[in-house]
């Protein structure tokens, strides 16, 4: 069945309205002979994905990185369980509030691709990850590595480390354009000496959407007997990819980001070996030393954001995330390649596949990024994340599953003119 008569039957066209989830994979399934690649230029496809988000008409958001706003579908369902938990109150909150906690990581651990017992929810990456810096078992003089492009919250968690035990940052600078994955092993290899004990990484950097081969970084860095901590904030529920693939042994994300849970909502993983040499941010009660839930006790926190991250992956799965990636890399691609070879524009993120996906980093030589920032969002209506630093100047772009080519044909237009 195509997507008209489908969308007929089922008595929507025509009301504009969003398909309820059943729909949604009724009409997924229906595109399931389609590979990724070609649904991802279908705009009529992704038109019935947009078509559950409200969007402010005002401007066009291409700054979904900082959040993944929800779709309607989910946040109609956000809404229920705060009902549902404001009537229970307290009742909810001692009897079952903690196993729907450890029901809903089991669900993220199976997007993760781990085990239950190595993933924690928390409230977002920097808790996730200054947990891992702050709660390391230092001694003086013990070297960590780390790029300038890396979170600001997490280099600062690294210079308090430093002023508290003497922790010395080894920072590097990765390239916006590598030639080779070897380029940007050879360069984290070069930071490591003998005292280097943790090396933190982005699987995905945030300010220029690359993409860094995190599973070779892994391995030389364990070879030299340093352990990797990785920055997911960017890639879980972004691109496919398991977290045991990547072989680290601290994985830290933020779920309001690419996975559409209401604010205020990450995970941890620590590789099961390692759960019991940190020190938790908040002390728990007596728990073996591999026990994951050690390093959980957050204390009273909104009940119903943990119960809406089934749901969140519902909404994800019935897209499922090969369709998701590819829509993303197109959206990036079908922009990018438009404007990449004009003069005057300077893109700060890789043209390889394999380095970028939805995320990417424009600039333009002769202005500041908060410039263009401003112009592109007060002419053309265009709402972007300026970045200038770390050697990247430029706005940064991200998409969504809602955005259309219509959205970036805006974007190129306003580049064009500028340029
Ligand atoms: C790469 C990266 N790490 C960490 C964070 C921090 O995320 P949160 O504020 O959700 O903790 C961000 C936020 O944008 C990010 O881009």
């Amino acid at each position: 069945m195509d997507k008209r008569t489908f969308l007929k039957n089922v008595g929507l066209i025509g009301l504009g309205g969003m398909l309820n989830l059943d729909n949604l994979a009724e009409l997924v399934k229906s595109k399931s002979s389609v590979a990724s690649a070609v649904l991802a230029g279908d705009e009529e496809f992704w038109a019935s994905i947009r078509k559950g988000y409200k969007l402010k008409p005002a401007f066009i958001n291409l700054e979904n990185g900082y959040y993944n706003f929800l779709p309607e579908q989910t946040l109609e369902k956000f809404i229920d369980h705060v009902r549902e938990i404001n009537f229970q109150g307290s009742y909810y909150m001692r009897t079952v509030q903690f196993d729907n906690k450890k029901s809903m990581a089991a669900k993220l651990a199976a997007v993760a691709g781990c085990s239950p017992d190595e993933l924690i929810i928390t409230r977002n990456t920097t808790e996730s990850l200054d947990m891992i810096i702050g709660g390391f078992d230092w001694k003086s003089g013990d070297e960590a590595v780390m790029a300038e492009q890396d979170y600001g919250a997490m280099l600062e968690m690294f210079n308090q480390v430093s002023k508290r035990y003497g922790v010395i940052k080894k920072v590097l600078s990765v390239p916006n354009h590598p030639q080779s994955d070897d380029e940007i092993v050879n360069l984290y290899a070069s930071a490591i000496t003998e005292k280097t004990k943790l090396l933190m990484v982005c699987h995905m950097i945030n300010i220029t959407g690359q993409i860094l081969p995190v599973r070779k970084i892994c391995d030389m860095a364990h070879e030299k007997g340093v352990q990797v901590m990785v920055d997911g904030a960017h890639s879980f529920a972004h691109f496919k990819f398991t977290i045991p693939e990547l072989d680290c042994d601290y994985f830290g994300s933020s779920l309001h980001k690419w996975l559409s849970v209401p604010l205020g909502s990450g995970i941890l993983y620590v590789k099961r070996k390692k759960i019991g040499n940190v020190w938790p941010l908040l002390a728990e009660g007596e728990r073996k030393p591999d026990d994951i839930s050690r390093l959980n006790h957050i204390g009273t926190h909104p009940a119903h954001t943990d119960l809406t991250i089934s749901d969140a992956i519902d909404f994800y799965n019935i897209i499922g995330v090969e369709r998701k990636e590819a829509r993303l890399r197109f959206l990036q691609n079908y922009w990018t390649s438009k404007v990449r070879d004009l003069p005057n524009v300077i893109l700060n993120t890789p043209a390889d596949p394999s380095r970028s996906c939805g995320i990417a980093n424009v600039g333009l030589k002769n202005m500041k990024p908060s410039d263009l920032g401003d112009i592109l969002f007060k002419k053309y209506a265009i709402y972007t994340a300026p970045i200038d630093g770390a050697g990247v100047h430029g706005c940064r772009i991200t998409p969504n599953v809602y955005t259309t080519t219509a959205d970036l044909d805006e974007l190129v237009k306003a580049l064009t003119e500028l340029k």
